[in-house]
């Protein structure tokens, strides 16, 4: 589909003919169209007595597969809770999410339970980790068989992470980098569909979320990468941000122009 839409693009531009909004919309929907999640008009309602909070508002869109995608709006957007939505961690209040064919709404409790475990990775703000168990073991429960075989899976991935030196050592001897990327590794042990990331990086320095957003990003040769960020500078590798605002959806846009918006002061001016 990719493809498609470069060829009909560069037909486009060998033609010379001027670019209109109509035709981008056509190839946008040709590329969104080969989606992996989707969310059909999904709100999303927190109620605290007399008091209802619109986290939410008939959101639709389209997770195209095995793309690096960003999610950037101000705090209170909704761009948790859309996250926690798209990953089955949290029920719409009205509306539904399909995963190719699987409607969310349709199962119970426990179905996606096992559907987090079989086709998802997740990694948090702050690195969870198991206090009591070793960098090695804390990515080893990220694994679905605890075989020779995920041993040296998640042994790979420590090189590939730069923290073969850390798989002995218990999480408080690690720094906060080094967490993150144990997060990582333990994500993608069971090889998942989609990798959900909700400010992964907001703990770190510079240097350091900058290289937890490379692994990341790395992954979309695998499968979907959602990265929610405050950060337009993390995003400048992804191939579309989603601008969120008052619970609801602006659409897609590129990095570049999210990163113009913010301007200096790296805060996106929605
Ligand atoms: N558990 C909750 N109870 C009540 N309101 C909530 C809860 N979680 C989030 N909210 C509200 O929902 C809105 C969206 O929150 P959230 O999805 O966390 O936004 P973001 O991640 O963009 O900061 C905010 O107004 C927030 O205060
Ligand atoms: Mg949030």
């Amino acid at each position: 589909m990719f493809l498609l839409a470069y060829s009909l693009s560069a037909g486009h531009f060998l033609l010379g003919f001027s670019t209109t909004p109509a035709l981008w919309r056509i190839l946008e929907s040709l590329f969104m169209s080969d989606s992996i999640l989707s969310t059909d008009k999904i709100s999303l309602v927190y109620t605290d007595g007399a008091r209802s909070t619109h986290a939410l508002r008939e959101v639709s869109i389209q997770i195209p597969n095995k793309r690096f995608v960003g999610i950037m709006g101000p705090s209170g957007s909704g761009k948790s809770s859309l996250l926690y939505i798209l990953s089955g961690l949290k029920r719409p209040t009205s509306g539904d999410v399909v995963l190719d064919n699987y409607r969310f709404g349709a199962h119970s409790d426990l179905d996606l339970i096992d559907l987090r475990r079989q086709r998802f990775g997740f990694v948090f703000q702050q690195p969870y980790l198991l206090v009591w168990q070793t960098a090695m073991e804390n990515v080893l429960m990220g694994a679905p068989t605890l075989d020779a075989e995920a041993r040296r899976k998640a042994q790979g991935y420590f090189e590939q992470l730069g923290i073969t030196e850390m798989a002995d050592k218990l999480p408080s001897q690690l720094s906060g980098g080094e967490k993150q990327r144990v997060c990582v590794a333990r994500a993608m042990m069971n090889d998942p569909d989609v990798i959900f990331a909700d400010e992964p990086t907001a703990s770190l320095d510079h240097a350091n979320g900058h290289l937890v957003v490379d692994l990341l990003s790395a992954y979309r040769e695998r499968g979907t990468v959602v990265v929610v960020t405050h950060d337009p500078e993390m995003l400048q590798g992804a191939d579309s941000v989603l601008l969120m605002r008052d619970g609801e959806s602006l659409g897609w846009r590129e990095p570049s122009e999210v990163l113009n918006a913010a301007g200096p002061s790296k805060t996106v001016a929605l």
